[in-house]
């Protein structure tokens, strides 16, 4: 578990002095993927750097598995750090070393036998799936593969915590899948607390079961995933399921339905249609499962002629959320739900 009370951190002196971290309170429990998600300048890697105590918080706490950070002397600091494991956006790893022996550096540095080395190395290479890959040296593996030993390094000294910072930016799809599945194998396998700071919000929909958007120093809205779909004035849930223009324009009013609900039946459309007597039109949808939950939204066209209350009040008894966005009722500009890359 991470907890994380009232940290702040300032850089700088009097005039030229700026607060990075601004009173920043989180927790981590164990078997929870948190992702931290926030433009580039947010301030998300200085928190990654306060969490391990690389960068020292000026003030508020760090507490990981129980133990507050900032009250340990050097000695007990380096131990405590080995609670944590660390995967950084470049896997960091020695071009000049195999993937074992990569992997093994942690275990060198600690003073482990050879014997019990080898063993524990064809134990994390197996559990990331590159056991076949043990004796390829880092420019012969692909970025993914790369990425999945530098996490079966991070895992070398049995941590309770990942941090992982833009640990899949830069990566394709494909092997992005392939750390999320890895990821949420370790959360469910190893009962880890995962702190997944990123600015892509794709990722952060497959992976994790929290999200905080981490804005100037600041968390501005945090929650769990399911929970931030369901709500319509989200706006992190709207830009972790962002609505696409829909294709084709359509005789009567337009609606923006989101499932706000635990139970929306499946065939809710029809179901709303046989109520008020009339067709409507699906005109675009994103509707996926997170955690066994279904969300998403969907766009429909409804005829002029239909009473907007009665309509609002049918979806409502589905457990569906509906907003009017054709010209007369204009969307909402989102400008927050906008992420920029990294630079
Ligand atoms: N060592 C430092 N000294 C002064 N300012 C810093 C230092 N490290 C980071 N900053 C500033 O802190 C802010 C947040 O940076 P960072 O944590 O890297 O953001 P992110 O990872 O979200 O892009 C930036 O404005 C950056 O310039
Ligand atoms: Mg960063």
């Amino acid at each position: 578990m991470i907890q994380l009370r009232q940290l702040t951190k300032t850089y700088g002196e009097g005039p030229h002095r700026t607060t990075v971290l601004d009173h920043l309170d989180l927790t981590v429990d164990d078997r929870e993927i948190a992702a931290v998600v926030g433009p580039s300048g947010a301030g998300k890697s200085t928190l990654a750097a306060c969490v391990t105590l690389l960068e020292p918080p000026t003030s508020g706490s760090v507490v990981v598995g129980g133990r507050e950070l900032s009250s340990l002397g050097e000695r007990d600091l380096r131990d405590a750090r080995r609670q944590i494991g660390t995967v950084f956006q470049s896997d960091g790893l020695l071009s000049r070393r195999t993937a074992a022996q990569n992997v093994e550096l942690p275990l060198r540095y600690l003073g482990v036998t050879p014997a019990d080395r080898r063993r524990r190395v064809a134990e994390l290479l197996d559990r990331v799936g590159l056991s076949t890959r043990a004796d390829h040296y880092p420019h012969q593996l692909s970025g993914g593969q790369r990425q999945r030993v530098g996490i079966a390094r991070a895992l070398a000294l049995r941590p309770r915590v990942l941090l992982a910072d833009e640990a899949t930016s830069g990566l394709d799809p494909e092997a992005t899948a392939s750390v999320v599945r890895l990821l949420r194998d370790l959360r469910d396998d190893l009962g880890l607390s995962i702190l997944f700071i990123t600015h892509e919000m794709e990722t952060v929909l497959d992976l994790a079961d929290s999200a905080a958007r981490l804005d100037h120093g600041r968390i501005v809205e945090q929650g769990r995933v399911v929970d931030l779909l369901r709500d319509p004035s989200s706006s992190l849930g709207r830009a972790l399921l962002p609505r696409r223009a829909h294709a084709a324009s359509a005789p009567g009013t337009t609606w923006s339905v989101s499932y706000a609900g635990a139970d929306v039946p499946p065939d809710w459309l029809a179901r709303v249609g046989t109520v008020l007597g009339v067709d409507l039109a699906l005109l675009g949808a994103s509707i996926g499962a997170v955690d066994g939950h279904t969300v998403g939204h969907a766009t429909v066209a409804v005829p002029a002629s239909t009473d907007p209350d009665a309509l609002v009040r049918a979806l409502a008894g589905l457990g569906l959320h509906a907003r009017r966005t054709d010209a007369a009722h204009p969307p909402v500009r989102r400008v927050d739900a906008v992420l920029e890359p990294v630079a």
